[in-house]
């Protein structure tokens, strides 16, 4: 029987990387998760499990702690690849606290590629954003579109994060994934988005309303330059997401150059306004929400989505999923944690 792949994925007790668990273990790896627990909890590693019908190897630690990873990279021994999620990706949080951010977004990333070099493991996948690119002055918005000054620390430490991977792209094999919005959760409902405290974001902001745990949802402006006044975002069910990480490791396998770096934007191409979300959400679910009209958020983008066709060609991935359904599993998640 071939020997699968061993990946490991930092964050993988996150929203994202246990989405990606699922998706790397339908794909034939074997994913080795690795999260500190600092922004999640066990929550979405029991959910994986019962997706996937077996307990996957978890290590729980810090990846800025070199001792840390290292012990991990010398009991599991030959690593196929590493796909790094662990990082702290609240806009807000990162004005008000940029240092931990800073100290914790950069040197993990330092030391991952630190250890990386140690034991000769090349293949490397990272979690960047769209916020890297700031206000883009087009739309849709290209890879090669500049990096406009960050509006917040952690959209900094995104940008930081690639310059240190474009500059020591030698001794690796780097694809850089700019998300856009992540949005919904695993049609299973075994696993979803579990935002600590109150939701940054707006898909949980309104599930949390529409189930009750919230009293009314704010819209952030809508006197924007868009078609209702509210902003555009490009929203990306998160098992999209996770799938495109597979065809990047697909990507890095098969791509000649001994080292390299690139960038690929992962969404669906479409703009959708804040408004025209929550229209949606009442429309599927026939929840109607509470919402209001409030100021704009500071640091908040006008519009912006993607131009995803690099990645439709290159890495052979596109978005499947809709809008309404990643809406209707990310309400099927809230209920179920509401136990409804
Ligand atoms: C979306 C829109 C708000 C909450 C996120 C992540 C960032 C990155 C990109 C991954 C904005 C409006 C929000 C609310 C609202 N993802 N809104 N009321 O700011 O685009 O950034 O995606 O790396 O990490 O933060 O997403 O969901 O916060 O906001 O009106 O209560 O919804 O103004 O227009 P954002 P968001």
């Amino acid at each position: 029987m071939e020997v699968k792949k061993k990946i490991l994925v930092t964050g993988g007790a996150g929203y994202i990387g246990s989405h990606a668990a699922v998706e790397l273990l339908k794909a034939g790896y074997q994913p080795i998760l690795i999260d500190d627990f600092s922004k999640s909890d066990s929550t979405l590693l029991l959910g994986v499990e019962k997706i996937v019908g077996e307990k996957l190897p978890f290590y729980k630690g810090d990846c800025a702690k070199r001792e840390f990873l290292e012990s991990v990279f010398q009991i599991e021994g030959l690593i196929s690849g590493v796909i790094h999620f662990a990082a702290f990706k609240s806009v807000g949080e990162s004005v008000q606290r940029p240092l931990i951010y800073y100290h914790n977004n950069i040197s993990s990333l330092i030391t991952l590629l630190d250890v990386m070099k140690d034991f000769q493991v090349k293949n490397l996948i990272f979690s960047s954003s769209c916020t890297v690119y700031g206000q883009p002055d087009q739309i849709p918005v290209k890879e090669d579109a500049p990096f406009k000054r960050a509006e917040s620390p952690y959209g900094a430490t995104k940008q930081m994060c690639e310059r240190i991977l474009e500059d020591s792209y030698s001794s690796y094999k780097v694809i850089s994934l700019r998300y856009f919005n992540p949005i919904g959760a695993h049609p299973s409902g075994l696993i979803g988005e579990l935002p600590l405290g109150v939701p940054n974001n707006l898909v949980p902001f309104i599930t949390q309303t529409a189930v009750g745990k919230r009293d009314k949802l704010t819209v952030f402006g809508n006197d924007y330059n868009t078609p209702d006044g509210s902003c555009l975002r490009d929203y990306i069910h998160v098992v999209d997401l996770a799938q495109a990480h597979v065809k990047a490791l697909e990507f890095l396998n098969q791509s000649k150059p001994a080292n390299s770096f690139e960038a690929f934007n992962i969404g669906t191409g479409v703009g959708v306004s804040v408004l025209e979300l929550i229209y949606t959400f009442e429309q599927i679910t026939g929840v109607k929400l509470n919402y209001s009209i409030g100021p704009r958020r500071a640091g908040d983008v006008e519009k912006t989505y993607a131009d995803a066709t690099k990645a439709n060609y290159q890495l052979k991935w596109k978005a499947g999923f809709s809008t309404s359904e990643a809406l209707l599993h990310a309400w099927n998640w809230e209920k179920k944690l509401a136990g409804k």
